[in-house]
């Protein structure tokens, strides 16, 4: 991906042009209301900027996984009413993404009204990436700003092939996570870690294959800690690892050390006979996990060891946690750590970075998402970054025109 070719709409006159916008409004809902509405709130000032510029505003996105056809339970009305609160102005809201009606409704916006339309995966076309489809949305706009990283790792119509049917923008919200990870991960200062957490080697071969040629530690965390453990004939008790990936265990740590990485794994753990909330729990030396006993979270010792890591370093990365954070005490080294990133971020001594899956999760049961120097609202985008992968979504915006 040529990043250098993104352009974005500074500058440009959008006086009463009609503006599509592709927007993650994919947040979660529960009895109709948003329960988590971090993506909605980093969508605001974006929005806010084009309508005081004058432009008509379209607002796109997929909301859940619907079969292909309409289905209430995954209407973004509801997500559209909190959009509405959040600008502090009510959306006008098409139940239909394409089609006459919503082409009328679109060219009666007057310049700085906003609309949001149904829920794209209504339309089986958006996930095939049809040019038809694309086509039947390109006709609702001007120009295309695309400011939905969290969904650039799809190819659908709304993302892809309608970013060549416009003149097409990456947007302020996708900006600022492509120069985070950018900072982070293509031009970093050093030394840099990463700290790799979360349950399983498989789902995260391809990022830790492609961290370990691009930061200098490698700290690894969470239960796909113990399959390396495993791989190193060090016994685990009843811990939840993958026997099946032990050799992809040690090819990433062969990997590491040609590239002069270090992989760090945890000295001490706590473990426990079983997963379940206020269990008893001790601190045992890695080496000497009980066969009885389940690791759980890491050690007092791994933690003063991890936070000496980042503490020389000057760019960090995080992604998943470093244990069973949800069920206490198992939370304690992940939040001990990330309180350990947020001091050292607003001492001025490390860039710190975190996104994907879990992730924002536990640093909000932490306490320190907002003293990250940023945190990614995206998961699979995120991940697929990390994992060295060209993300459609992007790439179609370094070739659109303008
Ligand atoms: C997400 O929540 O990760 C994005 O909105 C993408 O959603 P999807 O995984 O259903 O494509
Ligand atoms: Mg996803």
């Amino acid at each position: 991906m040529d990043l250098d070719k993104l352009k974005t709409t500074d500058g440009l006159d959008l006086k009463a042009k009609r503006v599509i916008v592709r927007a993650d409004l994919n947040v979660p809902v529960k009895d109709g209301n948003v329960t988590d509405a971090t993506r909605l709130e980093r969508l605001v000032p974006g929005l806010q900027d084009l309508a005081k510029r004058g432009a008509r505003v379209i607002v796109i996105s997929h909301f859940g996984r619907p079969k292909g056809g309409p289905d209430p339970q995954f209407s973004l009305k509801p997500v559209a009413d909190k959009l509405g609160e959040l600008l502090a102005h009510p959306v006008v809201f098409a139940g239909v993404c394409v089609g006459e009606p919503t082409e009328r409704m679109v060219a009666a916006l007057l310049p700085g009204q906003i609309a949001v339309l149904e829920n794209l995966r209504f339309h089986k076309g958006e996930e095939k990436n049809d040019p038809e489809f694309a086509k039947a949305l390109a006709k609702l706009g001007d120009i295309f700003v695309n400011d939905a990283f969290s969904a650039a790792h799809r190819a659908h119509a709304s993302t892809e092939a309608i970013a060549r049917l416009l003149p097409a923008y990456a947007g302020p919200l996708m900006m600022e996570e492509i120069d985070a990870l950018v900072r982070v991960l293509e031009k970093p200062e050093r030394p840099t870690a990463a700290v790799i957490g979360g349950a399983k080697v498989s789902s995260k071969i391809a990022v830790l294959t492609n961290l370990a040629a691009k930061v200098d530690m490698l700290i690894i965390g969470g239960a796909m800690a113990n399959t390396f453990f495993l791989a190193e004939g060090v016994g685990i008790g009843k811990s939840l690892a993958e026997p099946d990936h032990m050799h992809t265990a040690l090819e990433i740590m062969h990997a590491a050390k040609q590239r002069h990485c270090e992989v760090i794994l945890p000295h001490d753990v706590v473990v426990a006979a079983k997963l379940e909330g206020g269990a008893r729990s001790r601190v045992v030396p890695a080496l000497e996990t009980p066969a009885d006993q389940m690791i759980l979270d890491v050690g007092p010792k791994t933690i003063a060891h991890y936070a000496g890591v980042i503490g020389r370093c000057k760019t960090l990365l995080w992604n998943g946690p470093l244990g069973a954070f949800e069920v206490a005490p198992f939370g304690q080294g992940t939040f001990a750590l990330a309180r350990e990133a947020a001091a050292l971020t607003t001492a001025g001594k490390l860039v710190s970075v975190a996104g994907g899956g879990d992730t924002v999760a536990a640093l909000n049961a932490a306490g320190v998402t907002d003293r990250f120097t940023y945190v990614s609202t995206a998961g699979g985008a995120f991940l697929e970054w990390l994992e060295g992968s060209t993300l459609p979504g992007i790439a179609a915006l370094t070739r659109a025109q303008s």
